[in-house]
């Protein structure tokens, strides 16, 4: 019997609720495709630290080290609470950053979908979502200014400063570029880069590599967009975007606004590939606002399990498997609160009762 190793890391805010309805998915899975999946929860987070003083603890570095795969629910806490820990072991800081500088995870995949049918979800007026919205951002996750060097300090004028430097090498940018070509290859051929290289050296630089890289590419159409016009864009028209790469901080932001033209963040789900190890993680935070109520919407972190089925454990089809699950239970009427909105046609279940319907609809699927 084939066997696999799941580091589980549930983070904190919703991230355990989450992580709860991700392991009904996996034991399920589980039984369906005659694997062992042995699940290894593991401390990670601002919980971590309250516990033992380390966000991401040894012990949950060896148990990362030996997994076949990382799934990861939610780390971080409110403004006000995050300042009860010093700010270098803060979970973003301490925990995540490290986390992925640690499996090199460079290629973010990050999936913006919403069919046609489910248009009401999204703030958007139904012709603007036209045919759906079905893209990927594909985000460079371990450089940029996030990795830079940091300086902090006061200046001759005795003014207190910081400097932060933006670094990218060209290997950095074109392992990233390579990944979107080939997924754009995948897809629809079309590739949309995200830049501003009117102002930035570090995009001036990007545009080079990915003038040399796309020669290796000569089917996809290349199409250049500077970061601020995408923003836009995404919002007056999201259907013309397939695949869109960028660096590290753009894809952080425009990543959140793929949630919000969606309606809800809940809905972003996201792969993190290295070449050795990979994790997996919704894209959004641990929602302080909403933590311990059973509300949070798991599709973002079920579908981190149907990208780490495809991705990570050979189960592509048992992906696919997955996903028309989830989107079934959102064509049958159903939706956690961030998607049913007031006067609207749709059931609101809770948190445990969406992965409850999820797996009935996985149970009737041929294997
Ligand atoms: P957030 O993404 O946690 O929440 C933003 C809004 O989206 C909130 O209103 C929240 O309720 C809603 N939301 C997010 N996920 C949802 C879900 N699954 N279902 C329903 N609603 C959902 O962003 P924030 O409030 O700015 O950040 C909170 C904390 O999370 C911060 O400490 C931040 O650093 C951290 N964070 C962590 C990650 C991560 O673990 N990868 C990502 C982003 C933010
Ligand atoms: C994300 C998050 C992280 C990021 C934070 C929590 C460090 O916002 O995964 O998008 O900025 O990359
Ligand atoms: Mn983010």
């Amino acid at each position: 019997m084939k066997s696999y190793k799941i580091a589980l890391l549930a983070g904190d805010g919703i991230g355990p609720e989450i992580m709860q309805e991700a392991v009904k998915i996996l034991k399920l899975i589980e039984q369906r495709q005659g694997v062992k999946l042995e699940l290894l929860p593991a401390a990670f987070g601002a919980s971590a630290y309250f516990e033992c003083g380390d966000p991401f603890p040894d012990e949950t570095k060896a148990i990362c080290d030996s997994a076949d795969a990382i799934l990861k629910g939610t780390i971080g806490l409110s403004h006000e609470e995050s300042q009860k820990i010093p700010v270098d072991k803060q979970p973003e800081r301490g925990a995540l950053l490290p986390l992925r500088r640690r499996y090199n995870t460079y290629a973010n995949f990050r999936p913006v979908f919403l069919p046609k049918g489910l248009a009401h979800f999204s703030p958007l007026k139904p012709e603007i979502i036209g045919e759906g919205i079905d893209l990927v951002m594909v985000r460079e996750l371990v450089g940029g200014l996030y990795f830079g060097e940091k300086q902090v300090g006061v200046n001759e004028q005795g003014l207190r400063y910081v400097k932060e430097m933006l670094e990218y090498d060209e290997q950095q940018i074109s392992r990233i570029l390579h990944e979107a070509f080939k997924l754009a290859m995948s897809r629809k051929r079309v590739l949309h880069n995200i830049h501003k290289s009117n102002v930035l050296k570090s995009s001036v630089l990007w545009n080079e590599v990915l003038d040399e890289v796309s020669k290796e590419y000569p089917e996809v159409e290349v199409k250049h967009l500077l970061v601020d016009a995408a923003a836009t864009l995404l919002c007056l028209n999201p259907g013309q975007f397939d695949v869109m790469v960028m660096e590290n901080m753009f894809g952080d932001i425009l990543s959140d606004q793929g949630g919000g033209i969606l309606g809800s963040l809940g809905l972003m789900p996201s792969a993190c590939l290295g070449d050795e190890q990979a994790y997996y993680e919704p894209s959004h935070g641990s929602a302080p606002d909403i933590a311990g109520k059973n509300i949070a919407n798991p599709y973002s972190m079920i579908g981190s399990v149907a990208m780490m089925l495809e991705h990570s454990l050979d189960m592509p089809n048992e992906a696919k498997n997955l996903w028309s699950a989830m989107q079934g239970v959102f064509t049958d009427g159903y939706s956690t609160p961030d998607l049913s909105k007031p006067g609207g046609n749709v059931t609101m279940i809770n948190t445990d009762e969406f992965g409850d319907k999820v797996a009935e609809k996985l149970s009737a699927m041929p294997v």
